[in-house]
């Protein structure tokens, strides 16, 4: 059972934390804990101060300290000690910081939310400087190699691997859910026939929401866990059905005998045949990719997602949008993009000539860099090495020389190396899924269905999150004020 939602005024701070100390401002030695490291966001998003050498030269000894910002403010003389707790401040204790009464109070300004956090999650743990990722403490590397796509759903979703029953409830659940109602595939049937797949999935998520009303009631345990049931197990067929309809080929019904990535492949690509049988290893590829995609803590599409959810949407809403916001080329659009830029180089002697546009800015490396991680992707590793495994099923694909050689050039440049751009999750899974043989217009169709779990795992722990309000940044406005409405007739 999750706690009641809080409805104090999100303007009023919930706990000062804050004080208005004495002019001097001297931090007096407390008996605390000592500093403990912090889960901050950006470049240093969850790194371990132990790792820095300067701060942890700078550490005070346990015992020494408190658990304190002591802020003066030089506008007024005034000082203040703020709380700090896993190294992070309360952007609400900045607002006692005043220079009058009647001032607003101190606001923090963070575009793009670099760095700040906002929420308290035991999901998803990511070490960005040294290239760790772990779902509830499970490190990926282990999941991708022992672990399927549907224990890593219930282990997000649940916060523990299953045992062998709940794993079997679990996979029956999810199986007998992958139907959806006959009128989806009508409004389907409605879209151009060259309609992109990730937007007609945008919109048949979003519409599923008008097939189960109940899922509104989004404080029932029980009823939101049926929406993640269902969300879990239509994608595929949504992803798939998209993907038919926009080649002109029938509908390929679930196979409720197939696992659930054994299914996908045979809803994507059942022709004749009387029963699909997927081929293993591609199977295996398939579940291992999904897994890889299935959550990343506080990003684009994820954010968009607890924040639609912070309204009390209900979750299909809420997963179209965080599929729309997972369409764009910097987020889930970026593999596409790897193959277009890929294809456009055409051939490893141009890498050369290409990376040094990369640097005299005509465009950007596609696959490169991430807010995150500032070292080597450990997705893309596990990618990288699947790379192999596929083509051997299927033929090499011959980009994959291209990109080796434009990650070879990249990793010596200074300019790459300087601002630690490394190849991401993006960079290699395209080239998979090309030689799997998904069209580009399917690849963020793909992330999408493995990063569902993610997104409702998430959406689930804001909901059941205490602390968590509707989502509503601030703004600092620097617009016109006070202007006179001038008749269309009187403007020059
Ligand atoms: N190629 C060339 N320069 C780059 C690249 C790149 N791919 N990425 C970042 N930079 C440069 C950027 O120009 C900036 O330089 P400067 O400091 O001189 O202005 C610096 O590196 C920092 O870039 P940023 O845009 O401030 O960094 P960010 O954290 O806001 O952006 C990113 C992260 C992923 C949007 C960015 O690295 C990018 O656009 N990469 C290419 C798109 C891509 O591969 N996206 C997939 C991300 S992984 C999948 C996912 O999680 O969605």
């Amino acid at each position: 059972m999750w706690g009641a939602r809080d409805t104090r005024d999100p303007h009023v701070p919930r706990r000062t934390g804050i004080t208005r100390d004495d002019p001097a401002g001297v931090c007096t030695p407390s008996a605390g804990p000592g500093p403990v490291w912090a889960s901050g966001t950006g470049d240093d998003y969850g790194r371990k101060p132990s790792r820095d050498q300067s701060s942890q030269e700078q550490t005070p000894q346990m015992g020494d300290t408190k658990d304190t910002l002591t802020v003066t403010d030089n506008r007024t003389g005034e000082t203040y000690e703020l709380e700090v707790t896993d190294g992070a401040i309360r952007a609400m204790d900045l607002r006692n910081i005043k220079v009058s009464d009647d001032d607003f109070g101190m606001l923090s300004y963070d575009p793009g939310f670099k760095n700040t956090a906002s929420c308290r999650s035991e999901i998803t743990f990511i070490d960005g400087d040294a290239g760790i990722l772990e779902y509830r403490g499970y490190s990926i590397d282990q999941l991708a190699e022992h672990s399927s796509f549907l224990e890593v759903a219930y282990l997000l979703i649940h916060g523990d691997l299953p045992t062998a029953d709940q794993m079997d409830a679990w996979t029956h659940e999810i199986t007998h859910h992958t139907f959806i109602h006959e009128n989806i595939k009508q409004f389907m049937d409605g879209f151009h026939h060259d309609a992109h797949p990730m937007g007609m999935l945008v919109s048949t998520v979003g519409a599923l929401s008008t097939f189960y009303p109940e899922a509104k009631d989004i404080e029932d345990p029980d009823i939101r866990l049926k929406q993640i049931v269902r969300l879990i197990a239509k994608f595929p067929t949504l992803a798939a059905f998209a993907y038919r309809h926009s080649i002109g080929m029938r509908y390929a019904y679930p196979d409720n005998d197939l696992s659930f990535a054994g299914n996908f492949l045979n809803m994507m690509w059942k022709t004749t045949e009387l029963k699909y049988e997927p081929n293993p290893v591609l199977e295996r590829a398939m579940d291992t990719l999904l897994i890889l995609h299935a959550d990343h803590e506080q990003n684009c599409s994820t954010t968009a997602m607890r924040t639609i959810g912070s309204s009390d949407a209900d979750p299909y809403s809420a997963a179209a949008g965080a599929t729309a916001a997972l369409y764009g080329p910097k987020h889930g659009g970026a593999n596409e993009a790897v193959l277009k830029m890929l294809e456009e180089i055409g051939s490893v002697d141009q890498v050369p000539g290409y990376i040094e546009r990369v640097k005299k800015g005509d465009f950007r490396l596609m696959g490169f860099g991430h807010r995150v991680y500032k070292n080597y992707d450990p997705r893309a590793k596990v990618i990288q090495q699947l790379a192999h495994e596929v083509f051997d099923v299927t033929g090499k694909n011959p980009l994959i020389d291209i990109a080796v050689a434009l990650e070879e050039v990249a990793l010596e440049d200074d300019f790459f190396v300087e601002k630690k751009l490394y190849p991401n999750v993006d960079f290699y899974s395209g080239i998979i899924y090309q030689a799997m043989g998904f069209p580009e217009e399917m690849f963020p169709v793909l992330f999408a269905m493995g990063r569902i779990p993610g997104w409702l795992a998430q959406w689930q722990e804001n909901l059941e999150d205490d602390e968590q309000a509707i989502a509503r940044p601030r703004q600092i406005y620097v617009g016109a004020r006070d202007r006179d409405y001038t008749p269309i007739g009187e403007r020059g």
